[in-house]
């Protein structure tokens, strides 16, 4: 067995991010959360064509606060949420700590999102206020059809995009199109803080709320004439009023040492999509009509941070992923299979078993896909998947 020469995560600060950072640290600056965190914010809003945008550390904490939040704003008409069975841990479990109601959906068999027809018919069965959606490994999902039915049914789309960063679905990138997005900043993914999340709103309640409860709950974080209007209602004094908590908040905040590496790396971002591309588009010539893997629209720009494919069965599956570490490839489970089949789901609720989802399940693997990695590598790689087929 060789040592592994192509690993599925690679940082993306580089030596040149590693320089930066050591001069701006010789500036001796204020490390904790502070102003370029809120530069950071701006920047990412600005990339991404949204409003306001609330820095945290992981994007776990972002889906937090997105379930928190939504909760706080008195705006659900119930606490039933659709929830995806291919995603993460985290795009789920807000949702039973906060007490919602979850409500399991089975997978797309083109781009591994919710299914849309079961979305439809849980959407009639439960009518529920909240639907969270995957976009699963910055392959975008099918979002006409996904709004058409926010708009026929009228609930609140929360987008985990956490995956997902750059990708875009006919021009609109993704993170766009929920009430609320969340994205992931941790190591591996398409661009790293270190550890860290993002949630992106055009509402500003929304908003006033993240910031709010990423820290504490209290209002220091807002504007200073939404500061003063909480003041004014509660009565409170300019002494008390940077420690008066509103909401029984968390503190999940980053750092302004994690918001000066983000800055850079909205810098590279655009380079990072299309090298992400570039390579997510030759496995897909190496791949097409031999193996199964996420279908896009052909307009929609992919931003994948591992290559996501299906054996045709589990026992293929073993041949593929013992030839791949027989020749240095790291590869894994495709993200955590069907979320239903982990103890977290089944303990609480049953074995959630969907055809699609259970596939993806015993039959998918990852194959590196990272900005480094070269045409020869590519196809390399891809050959030795085939040769095991
Ligand atoms: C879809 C999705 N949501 C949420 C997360 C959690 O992000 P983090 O690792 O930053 O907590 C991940 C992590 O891989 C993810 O893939």
């Amino acid at each position: 067995m060789k040592p592994i020469q192509f690993y599925l995560a690679e940082d993306t600060i580089d030596k040149k991010d590693v320089d930066q950072l050591i001069d701006w640290l010789k500036t001796y600056p204020r490390l904790t959360k502070d102003k370029l965190t809120v530069q950071f914010q701006d920047k990412w809003s600005q990339w991404l064509g949204t409003k306001y945008s609330m820095f945290c550390n992981s994007g776990s904490s972002a889906n937090l606060l997105m379930y928190y939040v939504l909760q706080l704003s008195g705006r659900l008409k119930n606490k039933k949420v659709i929830v995806p069975s291919v995603g993460w841990v985290t795009s789920v479990s807000p949702a039973i700590q906060l007490g919602y109601e979850p409500i399991m959906c089975e997978a797309d068999p083109d781009t591994f999102g919710l299914d849309l027809n079961h979305l439809e018919a849980l959407l009639k069965e439960h009518n529920p206020s909240t639907v969270l959606m995957v976009q699963v490994l910055g392959v975008p999902h099918k979002m006409d059809e996904m709004m058409a039915l926010k708009e026929k049914y009228g609930f609140f789309l929360l987008e985990d995009a956490c995956a997902a960063i750059g990708a875009s679905y006919r021009g609109k990138k993704v993170g766009t199109f929920g009430d609320m997005a969340s994205f992931s900043a941790y190591f591996g993914h398409q661009f790293s803080t270190i550890e860290g999340g993002l949630v992106s709103t055009d509402d500003k309640q929304f908003n006033d709320l993240l910031q709010m409860n990423r820290n504490h709950g209290w209002a220091k974080d807002l504007d200073a004439e939404t500061q003063k209007a909480y003041t004014q209602k509660y009565g409170i004094d300019d002494f008390h009023s940077p420690f008066v908590f509103y909401h029984p908040g968390f503190n999940v905040r980053s750092t302004d040492l994690q918001a000066f590496i983000g800055l850079g790396q909205v810098d590279k971002l655009d380079w990072i999509v299309s090298r992400r591309q570039e390579n997510h588009a030759r496995y897909k010539k190496h791949f097409e009509g031999k193996l199964y893997f996420q279908k896009y629209d052909a307009e929609s720009t992919i931003c994948s941070i591992s290559f996501g494919a299906l054996a045709k069965d589990n026992d293929q599956r073993r041949k593929i992923v013992s030839s791949l570490v027989e020749n240095g490839v790291e590869t894994r489970i495709f993200s955590a299979g069907n979320l239903g089949l982990h103890p977290f789901w089944y303990e609480r609720y049953g074995k959630a078993s969907f055809p699609m989802a259970d596939r993806i399940h015993h039959c998918g693997f990852f194959l590196p896909n990272n900005p480094s990695l070269k045409v020869e590598d590519i196809d390399f790689i891809s050959g030795v998947v085939l040769e095991a087929m």
